[in-house]
């Protein structure tokens, strides 16, 4: 982590992978964002599991085992779990307290089911720690967690996805959809400014972790949608000329310096249907809510 950080703040464009921004604090903050009325996405992709669960099961087939790539996303493991009734459930999660105690409280809901929390970081090398024989692996991965990557690491992370469910596997996947400008920037602009305060927290973050001296109020947010590239970008501004202390070396920083903390990718539908068509998943079935803002890929 030490090593990744300092390289990404001694770039000419300063940066932090957005994947620093879940520690406990953030995990909350983000819980607290997908209830903000501005944040559309968590609600919309709710809407559409509740409305069309069955017949996404029904395309899945029975005889599954579910694979959730990162975990919290709590009411909508519960709608899908409810809708496929799978015969394990293995979320994968790099916050591994945050992981173990979702899991806990999914294995006591439902008796039925095999739990089996993964602690590892599925955007790097991971492998299945076990395979079962006679179900269909079925990924999961909603909240538009996707728009994260670059279009090319996309493309590869998908590609990974494809090995690990195995070529009779399937993949459920929520993406964002590209929509105006002004009602993307509100989502990431909040009035509360819990989205800014969930900014910082990466700064809090490296503080605890890597021994930072990180003064997160000297930083403002800032996210705007790059409606050419089709994404949101966020940065931390710096509201000073700075040197803080990291990780045992000095970064410094001029005032109104930015650092890149995460892009948040919108697609739209035959953009990222040939997307997962070059990782090898045709598409299966796909369902949007009314508005256009969120679509729910099925992937064979
Ligand atoms: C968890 C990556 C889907 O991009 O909308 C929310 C993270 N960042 N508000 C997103 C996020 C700022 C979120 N994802």
């Amino acid at each position: 982590m030490k090593t990744e950080v300092l390289a990404g703040l001694a770039r000419e464009q300063k940066r932090i992978s957005p994947k620093y921004f879940y520690d406990e604090r953030g995990s909350a903050l983000f819980e607290a964002i997908t209830e903000l009325p501005e944040y559309y996405p968590t609600r919309t992709e709710i809407a559409i599991l509740e409305s069309y669960g069955d017949e996404i099961a029904r395309g899945v087939g029975d005889s599954s085992f579910l694979i959730e790539y990162g975990s919290g996303s709590s009411r909508k493991i519960r709608l899908l779990l409810e809708s496929l009734r799978p015969s394990g459930y293995m979320p994968v999660d790099i916050s591994c307290d945050h992981l173990l105690a979702a899991a806990e409280a999914i294995a006591s809901e439902y008796e039925w089911l095999n739990v089996y929390p993964t602690c590892a970081d599925y955007s790097s090398d991971w492998e299945l720690p076990f395979t079962r024989d006679g179900v269909r692996k079925v990924a999961f991965f909603p909240g538009s967690s996707i728009g994260n990557f670059e279009p090319t690491d996309a493309r590869r992370f998908l590609s990974g996805v494809r090995r690990t469910v195995g070529e009779d596997g399937a993949l459920i996947i929520g993406v964002d959809l590209k929509k105006s400008t002004d009602v993307v920037e509100r989502a990431y602009n909040d009035a509360e400014g819990v989205t800014a305060e969930f900014n910082r927290n990466i700064l809090h973050h490296l503080n605890s972790r890597l021994k930072g001296e990180f003064n997160p109020e000297r930083f403002e947010h800032l996210a705007l949608y790059n409606e050419e590239a089709g994404r949101v970008e966020m940065y931390l501004v710096s509201t000073t000329r700075q040197t803080v202390m990291l990780g045992g070396e000095q970064v410094s920083f001029e005032q109104g310096e930015t650092i890149h903390t995460e892009n948040s990718y919108k697609y739209d539908a035959p953009e990222f249907t040939s997307l997962a068509r070059e990782a090898g998943f045709n598409l299966g079935g796909s369902w949007r809510d009314e508005s256009n803002y969120f679509e729910v890929f099925l992937f064979d």
